[in-house]
């Protein structure tokens, strides 16, 4: 198949880098520290790592608040440095995923602070301003990340600046051609130091009617009056051709959060030069009848809908097929870790990690791996809203109190909702630092635990880390990289799907539930080698039983 990307075959890792190995002892995760640890990242069978911005920021918004889109940030190391983990990860034939949030700055970028300076500047409309009209507080009705407008206004009280996250990070403004030059130039630079894909980020926000309609409710989320804005398809024209003029092949993910397959496919057309892959959150429907509707939906804990995930599954694999398949993950830095929140971490943690893993990925599609995930990981349980340190919890917290939840009801919504909890500092050993740093005291809160850690679990045969290892080496098997997918109708809590390539067949068997399972297996099936299992399944002639959150998987 000559004209597959490399991408196709991408099976990629996830570092958070303030959490993954602190080498001077600072207390924060760096450069070094993640060239330190590349054999191992390597050793898993991954082809392909995505780190978060280490770009300068004010790290308000960990790296996606900007300030210089082409200096390394001290906090991870120097530019040397920078350039040597580029090298190191070539050397080991593995390809580089750089952020590219481009969406806003930091308020201390020296574009924003230039644009401070009046109407006249020409890095004024480098940034998305507007009067209130006659009679109104702000522009608009539209809200921010939690729930306050969108607009501040500059402190010589001229004119309110557009935010759709965070008051400190100001919209930049694509509609300006010199921006866009600037940040294409961004892209180039990173092109010419090695980089090999991007994400975009919140890169559905780029085209904004600059008559900022309001919500049709009263306030609304600005993100849904501007997300496929009217100019988006021509400003990733725009990305999409100034990348592909280099030689090398870069890959292009863009995040877009809200998307159903339909949208995906739309975006990922081949045809169309837009991006090349999509990373949605609408791969994990919950049952949301229980949800307290006075309060923030996304702050408050609600089981997996099992039968609309499947439903999701399929559609993505139908929908979306072609070069590489969707993308496929179940964790993020911006999500709690899913194995607390839909699987079962007290009584069947090896099991649910591996069996979810094994779910996932081994159907058509591009998998990510967010570090710590492959040792079973789990969030960080915090007491207090305090130590979060994540503004919409504090928020939530604020809002479920005065309707009467007690602290230990808000915590446990929280702990299961908040993304500080999946932010924790990489489990290397069960030393009192757990191998992330010697020094001061790692920058977040964290886990120590006996077992859940790279040391302990190296040794030990059955763990979730060689399992993730096996499951990765049978994931580069051609059939499951470019082979067909049909999902079988199964009872409730069964996923069962089978994937065939060239005369060749695989049959995955997944129980999402805390009770054993029996099946009557197919003649085929029932004459078939298992090839990948978690513990404690048996299949018996043609009787299959599937342990708690058991997986087995078959080839013809
Ligand atoms: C993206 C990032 C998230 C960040 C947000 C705003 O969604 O993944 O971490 O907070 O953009 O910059
Ligand atoms: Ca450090």
């Amino acid at each position: 198949m000559t004209n597959d990307k490399w991408w196709e075959e991408a099976i990629i890792y996830q570092v958070y880098p303030r959490s993954f190995q602190d080498t001077n002892e600072d207390g924060f995760g760096d450069i070094t520290g993640i060239i330190k640890r590349l054999d191992y990242i390597q050793s898993l069978g991954v082809n392909t790592l995505w780190i978060t911005p280490m770009i300068m920021s004010n790290q308000e918004d960990n790296g996606y608040d900007v300030i210089d889109f082409k200096q390394v940030d001290p906090l991870f190391g120097t530019k040397e440095q920078g350039k040597q983990l580029i090298d190191e990860v070539h050397k080991r034939g593995l390809k580089l995923i750089y952020d590219f949030p481009l969406h806003h700055t930091s308020i201390e970028h020296p574009w924003f602070k230039e644009a401070l300076k009046g109407k006249d500047n020409p890095y004024r409309d480098y940034y998305i301003w507007a009067d209130a009209p006659e009679g109104k507080e702000y522009p608009s009705n539209w809200t921010a990340e939690l729930g306050e407008t969108v607009w501040t206004k500059e402190d010589n009280g001229e004119q309110f600046y557009l935010h759709l996250f965070m008051q400190s990070m100001a919209d930049l403004n694509w509609d300006n051609p010199q921006l866009r030059k600037e940040m294409l130039g961004v892209l180039d630079y990173w092109i010419e130091q090695g980089i090999d894909g991007f994400r975009l980020d919140a890169f559905i926000y780029l085209s904004v009617d600059k008559t900022f309609p309001n919500h049709p409710d009263e306030k609304g989320p600005g993100t849904e009056m501007v997300e496929y804005g009217k100019k988006l398809d021509s400003y990733l024209h725009e990305i999409n051709s100034a990348v592909k003029q280099h030689e090398k092949e870069i890959f292009l993910i863009g995040e877009a959060t809200s998307a159903d397959a339909e949208t995906t496919r739309q975006y990922t057309d081949p045809d169309k030069d837009r991006v090349d892959k999509i990373i949605t959150l609408s791969h994990f429907p919950e049952k949301t009848d229980q949800l307290d509707d006075r309060l923030n939906q996304e702050m408050q804990w609600a089981p997996l809908d099992f039968n609309a995930f499947k439903q999701i599954q399929k559609e993505f694999q139908e929908t979306v097929p072609e070069k590489g398949g969707p993308i496929l993950f179940w964790n993020n830095h911006d999500e709690p870790r899913h194995q607390h929140k839909y699987g079962n971490t007290t009584d069947y943690r090896d099991n649910s990690q591996m069996m979810t893993a094994a779910l996932l990925y081994l159907q058509k599609g591009i998998p990510i791996i967010y570090y710590g995930e492959e040792i079973g990981m789990k969030n960080f349980v915090y007491n207090n809203v305090e130590e979060m340190d994540d503004a919409e919890a504090n928020e939530f917290y604020k809002e479920a109190e005065k309707l009467g939840w007690s602290h230990e009801k808000i915590m446990q919504h929280l702990s299961l909702t908040s993304r500080a909890t999946s932010r924790g500092i990489m489990q290397w050993e069960d030393s009192e630092k757990i191998g992330f740093t010697k020094g001061s005291s790692p920058w977040t809160l964290y886990n120590r635990e006996n077992q859940y850690n790279v040391l302990q679990q190296e040794e030990d045969e059955q763990s979730i880390l060689h399992f993730y290892r096996k499951l990765i080496a049978l994931k580069k098997n051609e059939l499951f990289t470019h082979g067909n997918y049909t999902l079988h109708d199964s009872p409730k809590n069964l996923f069962i799907y089978e994937r065939s390539f060239r005369g060749e067949k695989r049959w995955v068997y997944c129980n999402f539930s805390d009770r054993k399972e029996t099946l009557e297996l197919s003649n085929e099936c029932a004459a078939a080698e298992v090839i990948l299992a978690n513990k404690d399944n048996r299949v018996d002639d043609r009787k299959l039983e599937l342990s708690p959150y058991g997986v087995v998987v078959f080839m013809k």
